[in-house]
């Protein structure tokens, strides 16, 4: 092997000129163990002339060749492998893959026009469901920030969102009646994705993408030689991107870090894109001093590309190799020397920043495992080169402690970070701050020293001095602004994500150390956040209820007239029997029944108390008590169009069941609302909390109500706080039935003793002991006060 090196590096030596790009070495290994044998199953093959090389977005060392052989590697290709092989029991008749994808922790292939999942952690092939139709491409993304075990468990949620998002299509299929489909569930399930106004769409499909980077679906149309993009969320709903030139058929790569760059090829055509497809460019090509607009204009064919977060390489089929760096306003690529390194099977893969690697796999003629040559390239060794006439980096450190981090911003707050940058000395390079989403997240960059400050919505300057500047950048939800406008603003009850990126403007290609700073900021619900709702004085305390009888089982009875199981306040047939969840609900609050109430409400973070939460709120009893009401009516709350109620939801909430009243549904009446006008005033006013007063009043009845208590409020939280808690009412006298005869002669008594009252009570204070019996009441009343001092406070 050693020899077989040398012989290559010899070659290679004699026909590269004064230094050649990189050093050829060939990986062979573990061929009498293991690989051995012959692969087993039906032989991939990639359906193109090209090759292609997937990497892993987050893991590193695993990555898909495809080309005449695909190869699937978890080591980064450092050993000899068998061609990758699909167990005949998937039946997939000719073993021709199209398209590939990596989703978490599965590699899913388009193999004859259906999708296929390699679950490559349990080596297990299954085939999706769902879909009816062929299919050619697949896409999805995956996000590979922070894996710190606390940011992994609050954006559990939300990482699982990126990487199981997956479209299934037809490259080239008439838009109106292409068949999309779409999973979100790593591709294991698909169902069909169709969308209000695709059929009056002309042209073809050339992709449809979840841009996450822009809280998007973008789906690409072509027509005539031009393509753009159709976005489908909103603010964007239903609108194009800038229509560009689509020549052949391009291949659309979403660099890893959802910052937005896409990048489209074919062996004429290179173009990108900074912000998710808005806008598309060629990318330009330098050749020494001169610069041309385009790879068309070059007249080079490109045979393969590679791009990491910041980087991209082309590989050519002259064998030259393109470098350029994915910066905020540069995009182009420069020419390196030429090296014969070009062959069918090769092909180029980042292994670390500013490492790039050709890759060819060789056959071998003895083992039916193949070996890898390999040819790394240090970009920043080659970019020394003086011939390439490449400018020195303006910047020595470009730092930040929030690079490669997640941070979310909750309603009502906001996030402050921290970059520090040290030019080059007598140089006076602009750092500039971007974000992904500009509609979900606004950004102001404070720059101490002349405090400037600059807002903006798409990009945003910070001004630099002379030798070690701290930025402090504070980004802000485009709510929260304050002169935004609704049409470019994302929706206030859809979460959104969007990257933070800080670089350097026209930055140096030779800054191949020199890192943008990236963060991912969530803009949504924060969930460590909880509510809790004040139980200063519980029904145990009072010694209402017995907290020992309540943890032993405790259950109660609600009388068939007073709740309802389908919560529509019609009387139930029978009594229920309700179980007591002490361990979930504590002992009750109290409550006494005469006394218009509403619960008081604690917002906590992170197991710290917040605030008292002022916003809205509804509240439902779980059992379907309904002997209780509001005090408010819609009049008397200055409503100006109908507001919702619990019997209005629930005709709308479907299968979501009862408790469906939340902040995404949420319709205030303070706002004018045609579909809704105020029709019916009296109705009650079912909403506590925000402006009104309202407060709920409880029926002349004791006994347990367990409550489910949802806010409303768009504008307070993206989380949707919600929980249950109990209160116990008390105070009512039962209303029972007394006979007529008792009640006469209890009305006689009390006249009679009205009458002898009325004449002993003068007589008696006339005289000394009339003053005792003044004493006496004077103390009762004030022993009393203080035993019901409960009953005052709550009143
Ligand atoms: C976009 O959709 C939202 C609802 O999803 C709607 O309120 C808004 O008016 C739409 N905008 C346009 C320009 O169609
Ligand atoms: C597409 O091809 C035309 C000529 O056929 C050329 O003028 C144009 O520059 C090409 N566009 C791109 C983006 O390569
Ligand atoms: C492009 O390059 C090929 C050879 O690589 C050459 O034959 C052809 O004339 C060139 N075309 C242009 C327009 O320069
Ligand atoms: C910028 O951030 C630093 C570090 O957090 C802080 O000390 C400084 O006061 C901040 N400056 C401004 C203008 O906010
Ligand atoms: C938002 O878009 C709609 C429809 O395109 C338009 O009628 C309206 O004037 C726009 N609003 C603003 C504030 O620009
Ligand atoms: C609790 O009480 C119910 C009936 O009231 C009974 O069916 C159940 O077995 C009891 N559970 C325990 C643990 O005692
Ligand atoms: C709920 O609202 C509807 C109209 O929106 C009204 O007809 C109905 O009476 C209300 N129900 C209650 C219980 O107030």
């Amino acid at each position: 092997m050693l020899v077989l090196m040398l012989v290559a590096t010899l070659q290679l030596c004699s026909m590269a000129r004064a230094q050649p790009l990189c050093r050829i070495h060939t990986v062979r290994t573990g061929k009498t163990f293991g690989v051995g044998q012959q692969a087993q199953g039906d032989l991939l093959y990639f359906s193109f002339m090209t090759t292609r090389l997937i990497k892993h977005p987050c893991k590193k060392n695993i990555a898909l060749y495809l080309g005449r052989q695909l190869f699937f590697t978890t080591n980064n290709f450092e050993s000899s492998l068998l061609p990758f092989a699909i167990p005949t029991s998937m039946q997939v008749g000719i073993p021709e893959v199209t398209s590939a994808h990596f989703a978490g922790s599965v590699l899913l292939l388009v193999v004859n026009q259906k999708v296929y999942i390699y679950d490559y952690e349990a080596s297990s092939w299954s085939a999706s469901t769902g879909i009816k139709h062929p299919v050619s491409h697949i896409s999805g993304d995956n996000c590979c920030y922070s894996e710190h075990p606390f940011c992994l468990r609050l954006f559990c949620v939300f990482f699982q969102e990126i990487s199981n998002s997956i479209f299934a299509y037809v490259h080239g299929d008439q838009i109106s009646q292409a068949n999309i489909y779409f999973s979100k569930s790593w591709g294991y399930r698909f169902q069909k994705y169709a969308h209000e106004g695709q059929a009056e769409l002309v042209g073809s499909l050339g992709g449809i993408f979840y841009f996450h980077s822009l809280s998007q679906v973008g789906l690409l149309l072509i027509d005539q030689g031009r393509a753009k993009f159709w976005y489908l969320d909103h603010p964007l709903n239903y609108s194009f991107g800038l229509p560009f030139d689509y020549n052949g058929t391009l291949d659309i790569l979403i660099t890893p870090g959802q910052k937005g760059i896409l990048i489209f090829w074919f062996e004429k055509s290179l173009l990108i894109s900074k912000n998710a497809g808005q806008l598309v460019n060629p990318v330009r090509v330098r050749e020494g001093r001169r610069t041309l607009h385009s790879i068309f204009e070059a007249n080079i064919t490109i045979y393969n590309v590679a791009a990491n977060e910041n980087e991209l390489a082309v590989l050519t089929q002259e064998s030259n190799l393109y470098y350029g760096s994915l910066g905020i306003l540069t995009s182009f690529l420069i020419k390196f020397a030429h090296q014969n390194i070009w062959s069918q099977e090769a092909a180029l893969m980042f292994t670390n920043p500013g490492m790039l690697e050709i890759l060819t796999p060789l056959p071998d003629s003895v083992f039916p495992a193949f070996d890898f040559q390999k040819c790394p390239v240090n970009i920043q060794a080659i970019l020394m080169d003086p011939q390439l006439q490449v400018d020195v980096c303006k910047v020595e450190i470009l730092q930040g402690d929030f690079d490669n981090k997640m941070y979310i911003i909750d309603m009502n707050s906001e996030l402050e970070l921290t970059a520090l940058m040290i030019p080059r000395p007598g140089t006076s390079p602009v750092p500039l701050a971007t974000v992904s989403n500009p509609h979900s997240l606004g950004l102001q960059a404070i720059i101490y020293e002349d405090g400037y400050t600059y807002e903006g919505n798409t990009k945003y300057r910070l001004v630099s001095h002379p030798h070690a500047l701290n930025q402090n950048i504070s980004l802000r939800q485009q709510h929260l602004w304050g002169r935004t406008d609704p049409n470019f603003t994302s929706s206030i009850k859809r979460p959104t994500i969007s990257t933070i990126t800080v670089d350097i403007a026209n930055k140096e290609i030779s800054c191949v150390d020199l890192k943008p700073l990236t963060a991912l900021i969530s803009v949504g619900c924060d969930l460590t956040k909880k509510i809790i709702i004040q139980n200063e004085i519980s029904a145990c305390y009072k010694g209402f209820l017995d907290p020992v009888a309540l943890q032993d089982n405790y259950s109660y009875v609600i009388e068939k007239e007073a709740y309802d199981p389908n919560f529509r306040g019609q009387p139930a047939t029978k009594d229920l029997v309700v179980h007591y969840p002490y361990e979930k609900l504590g002992c009750p609050l109290l409550v006494y029944y005469n006394t218009p109430w509403k619960p008081v409400m604690e917002l906590w973070r992170e197991g710290k108390f917040q605030e008292i939460v002022e916003a809205e709120f509804v509240l439902l009893e779980v059992n379907g008590l309904f002997t209780y009401t509001y005090s408010l009516t819609a009049g008397t709350a200055l409503c100006i169009s109908q507001p919702q109620n619990w019997t209005t939801i629930l005709e709308n909430a479907g299968d979501k069941g009862p408790f469906a009243w939340d902040r995404e549904n949420y319709v205030s009446c303070h706002d004018p609302n045609s579909d809704a006008p105020l029709k019916w005033p009296k109705a009650r006013y079912q909403i506590l909390g925000g402006p009104t007063a309202n407060k709920v009043v409880f029926d002349q009845r004791n006994g347990i109500y367990v409550f489910f208590i949802s806010v409303v409020d768009p504008y307070y939280s993206y989380c949707w706080l919600e929980t249950t808690f109990s209160v116990y009412v008390y105070g009512a006298l039962p209303r029972i039935s007394i006979p007529l005869e008792i009640t006469i002669i209890v009305l006689m008594l009390a006249i009679l003793l009205s009458v002898w009252l009325a004449y002993m009570i003068p007589t008696l204070l006339r005289t000394e002991k009339g003053h005792g019996f003044k004493g006496f009441w004077v103390s009762l009343c004030k022993r009393c006060r203080k035993s019901c001092a409960c009953f005052q406070s709550r009143r």
